[in-house]
C-alpha cells in the first residue's frame, strides 16, 4: 500500500480527498496549512473529519499560519466561514500531534522510504520543508498535487487558488525536481458532483456518508452560485491519480509559476507547445483528461466502505 502524507486546508473537497485516501492508501499523517480558511479553522476541520471517518489513528499536525510573504487569502465564498460549513459536526476531542507540520513532513520522509506527498492546499508547508531539509528532493518518491491550471484560473482569471495564495512557495516546489503529478482546474472541472451523486451518497446512510452528503449539499450550493454546473472534486483528483492512475491521462510539460505579474501572479505557465519549440525540459506530468464516471464509481464505492 502506498504511504502518503496529505497536506491540506479542509475544505469540502479536501474532506472527500481524505476519506478517499484513507481506504486505499497508507495515510501516515494529515498536515494542515492556511488556505481555504485560517490555520485554526482548517486544523479543527481536519480533526473533525478524522472523527467523522473514524480515522483518529491518523495523526493530524498543524502547519503554516500563512503564506511565505503575502497576506493570507481565504475562500469563505466557497467553503463558508468555518472553511467546512454545511454539516453539524461536534467540536473535536481528538488531540493534535505535537510539533509543526513541516517537521512532521521532514521526519516522516527522512525515516520512511517511498513516501508520496499529496498537497491539496497552498504549498507553504512543502516549500518550508524543502528549504529546511533539501535532502527531501531525493527522498520523496512523488508529489500528486491539486493546484494550478493549464487553462484559466478561479481566484483570478489566470491563477488557481492554491498556487495564488502562496506563489513563492509554489515556485520553490515546482523547481524542486521532485517527480510531480499536477491535477489543475483544467482537469478537476471535468469531475463535478451533482445532486444525483449527493442523493446516492446519502442513500448509503451511514454516519460518515450522512455528513458527507450535508457537506456536498453546501458545496454544491456555493459552486452553482458561482455559475458552475456542479461541485468540482478538485482535491480527490490528486488522490485518485495515486489510487488508480488509469483514470487520468497526463502530458509532460514544463510548468513555471508566475510570481511577479501584476495580472498573472500565481499563474502556472504550462508549456504544451509541440516538442520542437519547447525551451525547457518537462518538470511536471500535467493531468489533462479524467474518466469522470469511473472516478465517481471509485469515490462512492469507497464511501460505502465507511
Ligand atoms: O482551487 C481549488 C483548491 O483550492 C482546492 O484545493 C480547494 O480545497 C482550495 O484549497
Ligand atoms: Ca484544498
Amino acid at each position: 500500500m502506498t504511504s502518503v502524507i496529505i497536506d491540506c486546508d479542509p475544505g469540502h473537497d479536501d474532506a472527500l480527498a481524505i476519506l478517499l485516501a484513507a481506504k486505499h492508501l497508507d495515510v501516515l499523517g494529515i498536515t494542515t496549512v492556511s488556505g481555504n480558511e485560517s490555520i485554526d479553522n482548517v486544523t479543527t476541520n481536519a480533526l473533525k473529519l478524522v472523527e467523522v471517518g473514524n480515522l483518529t489513528h491518523i495523526p493530524v499536525v498543524r502547519g503554516a499560519e500563512g503564506p511565505l510573504l503575502r497576506e493570507a487569502v481565504y475562500a469563505p465564498q466557497v467553503h463558508g466561514k468555518s472553511g467546512m460549513d454545511g454539516a453539524e459536526i461536534p467540536e473535536p476531542t481528538t488531540k493534535l500531534k505535537e510539533g509543526h507540520a513541516v517537521d512532521f513532513i521532514i521526519d516522516t520522509v527522512m525515516s520512511t522510504s517511498d513516501v508520496v506527498l499529496l498537497p491539496m492546499g497552498p504549498l507553504t508547508n512543502i516549500a518550508l520543508a524543502l528549504r529546511k531539509e533539501p535532502r527531501l528532493r531525493d527522498r520523496v518518491k512523488l508529489m500528486s498535487i491539486m493546484g494550478g491550471s493549464s487553462t484559466n484560473g478561479n481566484i483570478t482569471p489566470t491563477a488557481e487558488f492554491n498556487i495564488y495564495v502562496d506563489a513563492e512557495a509554489a515556485d520553490i516546489v515546482y523547481q524542486s525536481q521532485i517527480p510531480m503529478l499536477m491535477s489543475g482546474l483544467n482537469l478537476t472541472r471535468q469531475v463535478l458532483a451533482k445532486q444525483e451523486h449527493i442523493d446516492e451518497i446519502r442513500a448509503i446512510n451511514n454516519p460518515t456518508t450522512s455528513v458527507v452528503a450535508d457537506l456536498l449539499t453546501f458545496y454544491l450550493a456555493t459552486s452553482t452560485r458561482h455559475s458552475h454546473d456542479g461541485a468540482a472534486m478538485h482535491d480527490p483528483c490528486a488522490v485518485a491519480a495515486i489510487i488508480d492512475p488509469t483514470l487520468i491521462e497526463f502530458e509532460p510539460m514544463h510548468v513555471a509559476v508566475e510570481t511577479a505579474g501584476a495580472h498573472t501572479y500565481g499563474m502556472t505557465v504550462c508549456d504544451d507547445r509541440p516538442g520542437s519549440v519547447k525551451s525547457k525540459e518537462a518538470n511536471v506530468e500535467v493531468a489533462v483528461k479524467i474518466d469522470s464516471d469511473r472516478f465517481f464509481k471509485l469515490l462512492i464505492d469507497t464511501l460505502r466502505m465507511y
